[in-house]
């Protein structure tokens, strides 16, 4: 398994952006304590697996920001001659599926991209919860962590791309996920704001 220093070197490597960089360092860190959580609970999860795959999962924003860098961010980590295990992070992080129809109009392979595995479940819960912006007055990048996804759902109402019909369909994959790893946690709300 790669080390987080390796994970990190590859990341820049690829050519991700700070913001991308910071983005996957505060969802590993996240994803990290909830693994940690869920192993405390006796889930059978890899924490390790969690920690490098949380941080390579937004590799293929290093090319582009559409919905294409699932794909590519998956090319990318096969290059470099990472196992599956790792590779599958980029593309099923977005913790919903996409019906053959959609993935033919995005332009994205047509697959099932919603998580299996208890790591990549905890990795795109993770991603759901966390943002992070530049804080100018102390020149330091601050994490910030929803306590639950109600933010991305919200968010996702307002869309004007996609249909009423598309969007229930992602609501009810986002509930599910958020219900998975929350019954890995035994639905105990976590120290988010500690994080930082
Ligand atoms: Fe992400």
């Amino acid at each position: 398994m790669l080390t987080r220093k390796q994970a990190i070197k590859l990341l820049k490597k690829a050519g991700c952006r700070d913001n991308v960089i910071q983005h996957c360092i505060a969802v590993s860190k996240l994803a990290t304590e909830i693994a940690k959580k869920a192993k405390e609970n006796r889930f059978p999860v890899d924490i390790k697996l969690v920690e490098i795959g949380a941080l390579l999962h937004d590799i293929g924003r290093s090319s582009t920001h559409t919905i294409k860098h699932w794909n590519i961010g998956s090319e990318i980590l096969k290059d470099f001659s990472l196992p599956a295990n790792l590779t599958r992070f980029a593309e099923v992080h977005a913790g919903t599926k996409i019906s053959a129809e959609d993935a033919k109009r995005l332009g994205i392979k047509e697959k099932d991209y919603y998580p299996k595995t208890i790591e990549e479940k905890i990795v795109a819960y993770a991603d759901k919860l966390t943002k992070v912006r530049f804080s100018r007055k102390n020149q330091k990048w601050k994490f910030i962590f929803y306590e639950d996804i109600s933010h991305e759902i919200s968010k996702l109402k307002k869309k004007k791309d996609l249909s009423d019909e598309q969007k229930n369909r992602i609501i009810n994959d986002l509930i599910m996920l958020e219900n998975e790893v929350l019954s890995l946690i035994k639905f105990k709300k976590l120290p988010y704001t500690s994080l930082n």
